[in-house]
């Protein structure tokens, strides 16, 4: 039997957090990014690098499931790796982590799982960084312009050759991070990073260059990115494409009270039926919006088992669909819809008509165009009509 060494670096795998931000339906951690999660992909590139002892810090409840990505990835090395059960903060997280250390670690790394794309030798530039006393993070050049602000008020300009934007793993000197994380509990303070913590304690800190890949998965759009950087392997990183989404919708004539249609009331004309006023110009864009961004569709945020929907009419649903894209990370880039009918005759009133719905979707810009079918089908014979709209739509960021 060849007895490996037992390695003087660790990293802590922080996986902790439940991703309120990204509003999917498990922690974080355990959401797909392909067929494999994004703390399978964190421990993939971790594996890569040097060997080191590595901590997982899962959320409580599934350490199971962070112990099968851990075994996965670690291949014939699954005597390097454990599960520890995380904390309320990132910061308490981290402290679970160092508890787990062997006592042979010198050199402790911090390492954010939602940064699932991170090189490799990022993780091992930063493990070779740290020497002396001084803590050692990967950051990036900041590209924006930046501004302070106040509410509404631009206070001041911020010069941004003075900023750089910190990344993970960061590494540290073991004893001197573990009296650094002592003091922070001590006193009760909450660090955004571990940098923050350590140099609260009186430690110098450095940076060396991180990398594009290493971007933090906090949004639906950055797991877009994700995808798509996994999608064209080897290819420099490149912005999130839009995306597009079709929806359609008919309802027939016969309903209760006033004519609704595009947003607009039409007096005279004969109401259609449907659980809300059945104007199905909005509810083909609601889904055509909801689908370019991956949301579902009208069923599943507007159906009749949500009463307060009865009767409520398109900027209600078309300003709840905006608020949902904008959780998800999205903005809308255009709607265009058609609508088919013989009756109510459109043209006079299209400009107030796209000029409301765009106003509910937030200022987005909206074409609606209008048809008859030269007497075929339903929508000929007057029974009613029908509606195809197409969004575009944009993640953020
Ligand atoms: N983290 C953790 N324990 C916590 C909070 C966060 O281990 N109590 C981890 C996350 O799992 C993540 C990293 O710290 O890998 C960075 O945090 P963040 O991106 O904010 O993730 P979440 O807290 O999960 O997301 P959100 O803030 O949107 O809820
Ligand atoms: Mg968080």
């Amino acid at each position: 039997m060849t007895l490996l060494p037992v390695p003087t670096t660790a990293i802590i795998v922080v996986a902790a957090g439940s991703g309120t931000r990204l509003g999917a339906d498990a922690p974080k951690a355990f959401v797909g990014i392909d067929s494999r999660s994004i703390l399978r992909h964190a421990l993939d590139g971790v594996f890569a690098a040097a060997p080191m002892q590595v901590v997982v810090v899962a959320p409580a409840g599934y350490e199971g499931e962070a112990e099968a990505e851990l075994r996965a990835a670690a291949g014939d090395r699954a005597d390097l790796g454990r599960v520890v059960t995380g904390g309320a903060t990132r910061q308490q997280s981290v402290a679970a982590g160092l508890r787990a250390l062997w006592a042979d670690v010198t050199t402790v790394l911090v390492h954010d799982a939602a940064r699932a794309l991170t090189p490799p030798a990022q993780i091992d530039a930063v493990a070779d960084a740290v020497t002396g006393q001084a803590g050692v993070i990967p950051a990036l050049p900041v590209v924006d312009t930046l501004k302070r602000v106040d509410g509404a008020e631009v206070v001041a300009a911020v010069d941004r050759s003075e900023l750089a934007a910190a990344q993970t793993p960061q590494g540290f000197p073991r004893r001197a991070l573990e009296e650094a994380y002592a003091q922070a509990a001590a006193s009760g303070t909450d660090h955004t990073d571990d940098a923050a913590l350590f140099a609260a304690a009186g430690h110098p800190v450095r940076r060396i260059p991180g990398s594009e890949r290493a971007f933090k998965i906090t949004t639906p759009a950055d797991l877009e990115r994700a995808r798509h950087l996994l999608g064209h392997a080897g290819v420099p990183a490149a912005p999130a494409l839009p995306r597009i989404g079709i929806g359609t919708d008919a309802h027939a004539y016969g309903g209760e009270g006033d004519l609704w249609l595009a947003g607009l009331r039409w007096p005279g004309g004969r109401a259609l039926s449907g659980h809300s006023d059945g104007d199905a110009v909005a509810h083909a864009i609601v889904d055509a919006l909801l689908s370019a961004a991956g949301l579902g569709d009208i069923g599943t945020h507007f159906g009749t088992d949500h009463p307060e929907y009865a009767g409520a009419h398109a900027d209600v649903f078309l300003r709840r669909t905006a608020q949902l894209l904008a959780e998800a990370g999205f903005g809308i880039g255009s709607v265009s819809v058609q609508f088919q009918a013989n009756r109510p005759r459109f043209s006079a009133r299209r400009a107030e008509a796209e000029r409301v719905l765009s106003a509910a979707l937030g200022g987005a810009p909206v074409s609606v165009t209008a048809t008859t079918t030269d007497g075929l089908g339903f929508t000929g014979r007057g029974e009613g009509v029908a509606v195809t709209a197409v969004a575009l739509v944009v993640p953020a960021g």
